[in-house]
């Protein structure tokens, strides 16, 4: 059964539909399991693209001019668009083609650099100029090749992994019948299944064509993201509530790197009451004077510290811009992005910069900022490293934000 739906204008009758909102017009593809097999395969197993996260882009790669309300666009054109124009929570993979070079100080002609490579993950699609890694043989911490990774090394193309309605996570049983991603997905029952937090990968998977690549331990995790993520954040937030496992599903890959690198991470990693009251009352650099009710920034997520679906979906359709209360934890996506980001390390925010604004502006090479800040962004692309925040929102002066929790400045 082919369930695309083209357009807002297109209706094509299908109990299915009844699950999605009307309200932003989404295509339906997966729908929380795999597709038509056509628009991946001309005949399987041979795929349309060149390899497989080519065949991925060919609808995740968005272009100038189209609008965000596209969700699924994860990857921007750079032939339509000098910007890197996405903004869903996991991040725009076209960072990975921007490199920048500054002088080390004015005048100089030692230069520093921040390649396109350590801005995220090198997934491989050939077709779309993504190529493998050049600094990493395999993810560190861990044995996965570089050379394998696509988006098929996280996300299962035949979305096999669902969730039961006593939420066990299993590759077979009832039928999907809806992504379960989402704040409005249909709950599991007895009869029927939802695809697992983005089609992620779980225990046991490896690509069937890769048996060189290390074989997934843990589950993927528990979160809930509203039905409109890919969004500009200039005024409110896009709210993933992440519920648990995320670090542990970024070990699968990456097992041992809790020890090499010291940050305090995953279920353990709970906030104290002093990084709770750091959080709520942090608004940027020298304003600690915010509360509760509105202290909550996607730029500095965190886990609830909770598997119960219920709950999270509960805390995603209530917990509007409201900060931590007890019981929450650091993941590694409290610092990093999981697709790519603007900056080295697939940080967040730049942690390599004195500042992240100059004199209430975002740096950039075209506002007269200091080379050192703009580190070879014009202005406007720091913004989108921001999600087009306003940098009227921080300190003329603002310094990284591990202060977001650690409140030292
Ligand atoms: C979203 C894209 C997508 C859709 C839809 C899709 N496939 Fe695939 N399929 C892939 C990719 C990517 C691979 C390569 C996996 C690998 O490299 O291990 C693959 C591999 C396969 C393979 C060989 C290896 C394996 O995993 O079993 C078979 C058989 C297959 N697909 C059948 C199907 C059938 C039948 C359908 C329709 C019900 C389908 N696929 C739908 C993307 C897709
Ligand atoms: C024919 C177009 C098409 C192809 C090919 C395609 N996708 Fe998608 N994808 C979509 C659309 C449309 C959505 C949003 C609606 C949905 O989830 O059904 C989506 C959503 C997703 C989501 C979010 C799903 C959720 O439930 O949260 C993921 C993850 C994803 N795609 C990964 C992939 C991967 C990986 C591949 C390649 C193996 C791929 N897609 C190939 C069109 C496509
Ligand atoms: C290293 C693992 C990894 C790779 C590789 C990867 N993804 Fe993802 N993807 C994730 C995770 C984790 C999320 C959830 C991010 C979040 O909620 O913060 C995600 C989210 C998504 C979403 C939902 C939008 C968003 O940003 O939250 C889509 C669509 C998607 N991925 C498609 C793809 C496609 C297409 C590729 C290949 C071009 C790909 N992914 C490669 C891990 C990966
Ligand atoms: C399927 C395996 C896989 C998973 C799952 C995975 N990674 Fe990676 N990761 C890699 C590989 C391989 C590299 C090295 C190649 C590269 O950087 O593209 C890497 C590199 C990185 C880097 C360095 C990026 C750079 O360019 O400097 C960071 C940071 C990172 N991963 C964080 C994460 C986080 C956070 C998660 C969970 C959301 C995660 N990884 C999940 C395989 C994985
Ligand atoms: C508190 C913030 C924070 C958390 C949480 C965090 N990281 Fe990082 N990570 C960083 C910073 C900062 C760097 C850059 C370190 C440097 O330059 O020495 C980094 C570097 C990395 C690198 C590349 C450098 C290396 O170590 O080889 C990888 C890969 C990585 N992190 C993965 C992860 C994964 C996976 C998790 C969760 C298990 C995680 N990080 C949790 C802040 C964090
Ligand atoms: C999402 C909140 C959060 C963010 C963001 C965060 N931390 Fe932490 N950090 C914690 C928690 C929770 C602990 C463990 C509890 C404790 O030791 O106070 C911790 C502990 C630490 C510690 C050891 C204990 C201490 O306070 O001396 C250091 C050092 C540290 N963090 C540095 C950083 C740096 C550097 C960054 C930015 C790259 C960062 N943190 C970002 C929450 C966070």
């Amino acid at each position: 059964m082919k369930i695309i739906i083209l357009s807002c204008h297109f209706f094509i009758l299908s109990p299915l539909l009844f699950f999605r909102p009307a309200a932003f017009c989404q295509e339906i593809f997966h729908n929380g399991g795999t597709g038509d097999c056509q628009e991946c395969h001309t005949t399987p197993p041979a795929l349309i693209g060149s390899d497989a996260s080519s065949t991925c882009l060919r609808c995740h790669q968005g272009r100038a001019g189209t609008p965000l309300t596209n969700q699924h666009h994860i990857a921007t054109d750079t032939a339509s668009s000098p910007l890197c124009l996405q903004l869903p929570p996991g991040g725009d993979f076209c960072w990975l083609k921007k490199n920048y070079t500054w002088p080390v100080a004015e005048g100089m002609n030692f230069t520093l650099s921040s390649k396109g490579d350590n801005h995220g993950h090198n997934i491989v699609a050939l077709d779309y100029g993504y190529g493998p890694d050049s600094n990493y043989a395999v993810a560190p911490g861990g044995t996965y090749p570089a050379s394998s990774l696509s988006c098929i090394s996280c996300h299962d193309p035949h979305g096999s992994y669902r969730r039961l309605e006593d939420g066990t996570i299993a590759t077979t049983g009832p039928p999907i019948i809806a992504s379960g991603s989402y704040t409005d997905s249909p709950d599991p029952e007895t009869d029927k299944s939802v695809g697992v937090y983005r089609l992620l990968a779980g225990q046991g998977y490896h690509p069937k064509s890769s048996p060189e690549v290390p074989v997934f331990s843990s589950a993927p995790p528990v979160a809930i993201a509203p039905s409109r993520y890919n969004r500009a954040e200039t005024s409110g937030d896009t709210r993933v509530v992440y519920g648990s496992g995320m670090t542990e599903w970024c070990q699968n890959c990456h097992p041992q790197l809790n020890s090499a690198y010291k940050h305090p991470v995953g279920s353990s990693a709970v906030f104290t009451s002093k990084i709770i009251s750091n959080y709520n009352s942090y608004i940027s650099s020298g304003a600690a004077t915010g509360n509760y009710t509105s202290s909550y920034t996607s730029l500095v997520p965190y886990e609830i510290g909770s598997k119960d679906y219920t709950l999270v979906k509960t805390r995603a359709a209530t917990l509007g811009s409201s900060g931590p209360a007890g019981g929450v934890n650091v993941m590694c996506l409290s610092c990093h992005r999981a697709h790519a980001s603007g900056w080295d390390n697939m940080l967040r925010w730049n942690m390599n910069a004195e500042f992240i604004t100059y004199e209430g502006a975002f740096p950039g090479i075209d506002n007269n900022s200091p080379a050192q800040l703009a580190q070879g962004r014009t202005a406007a692309e720091t913004a989108k490293t921001f999600y087009d925040r306003l940098a009227s929102d921080y300190a003329r002066f603002q310094r990284n934000l591990c202060n977001k929790c650690h409140g030292r400045d």
